[in-house]
């Protein structure tokens, strides 16, 4: 059995073969209606989420199948002490696949150690987020045409933001990408994932702290959010928050085929103003989360589209 707990649990080949069948989603949804009938999906939020919980639903409920879950740890047996280890052990009964979020980082791999169901990690701490990765990847793919040859600006909270993080594991398989870090001082990407992951693949990057010089070398600008839960003090985080605001100003020194992403929730960093900009594709991208996540159930369930 399969769990997706790091980016790296899915080979290229693997990638290939969910962004291949998430396009097939697209283009047919109907042949995919009734692949899941019978089977259920169980959704684990320990942490708030809009999006991934949502389009993991919607994503199973596309495909026929049924959901059941908590989108809270207040709401579950957690707030009495339960451990995941216990949990996981009881949903395996209920359910056929799970997808857990949750604050602390490894908690899914716990999980995936007590499991007798496909463990989905969405979301744990500032760790990893696989399937955004996935939802970023099919973005990428589509709307720009390739996943090789990509100079990515990476910008807003490096340290703590998770998807980051997983795109760059991901990324850094596919030739010739380099990436820009826009952030300030003191939230630069961890050293571990310099030395670990850039330094041990002769990945180029460089790190600065004023976006717009950079702009015009960049084929993709991927925006995050500073991650006001993971600051140990408030102070900071208010300091930080709105260290980069990309608005229609910013938005003259990029090339008119440079992509904007974001995995979303935003605050402040992305202005409204440049929502109707055709570069800007963060919307779209939350819409991609759905399909590549029904391939991603199918995969791990081993179904096909003729079930
Ligand atoms: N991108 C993302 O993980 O959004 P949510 O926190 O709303 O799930």
């Amino acid at each position: 059995m399969k769990h997706i707990i790091s980016p790296l649990d899915l080979s290229v080949q693997d990638i290939d073969d969910i962004l291949n069948l998430s396009e097939n989603i697209i283009t047919s949804p109907e042949k995919y209606a009734k692949v899941c009938q019978g089977k259920k999906l169980a959704t684990l939020f320990y942490e708030p989420s809009t999006r991934t919980r949502l389009s993991f639903e919607a994503a199973m409920m596309n495909l026929g199948g049924n959901v059941l879950g908590f989108s809270s740890a207040d709401s579950s047996s957690a707030a009495k002490g339960e451990s995941v280890a216990d949990t996981i052990r009881v949903i395996s009964s209920y359910a056929d696949i799970c997808a857990m979020r949750h604050p602390k980082e490894g908690a899914p791999l716990v999980a995936a150690q007590y499991s007798s169901i496909p463990v989905i990690n969405a979301g744990d701490g500032g760790h990893n987020h696989p399937t955004q990765t996935l939802t970023d990847l099919l973005t990428i793919k589509n709307l720009k045409g390739r996943l090789d040859n990509l100079t990515i600006g990476l910008c807003g909270d490096l340290k703590f933001g998770r998807t980051v993080h997983s795109l760059i594991r991901a990324m850094i398989r596919y030739e010739n990408v380099k990436f820009v870090m826009i952030s300030p001082e003191e939230l630069r990407i961890p050293d571990y994932l310099k030395r670990e992951v850039l330094d041990r693949e002769n990945i180029p990057y460089e790190e600065v702290n004023v976006l717009e010089p950079v702009m015009p070398k960049l084929d993709l600008l991927y925006m995050t959010r500073v991650q006001r839960e993971r600051f140990f003090n408030e102070e900071d985080y208010i300091r930080l928050k709105d260290s980069f605001i990309l608005d229609a100003k910013k938005m003259k020194h990029a090339r008119e085929d440079m992509l904007v992403l974001h995995p979303l929730p935003r605050v402040n960093e992305i202005s409204t103003e440049i929502d109707d900009d055709p570069r800007a594709v963060y919307f779209k991208q939350a819409e991609y989360g759905v399909y590549v996540r029904m391939a991603l159930i199918m995969k791990l369930l081993e179904l096909d589209g003729d079930c």
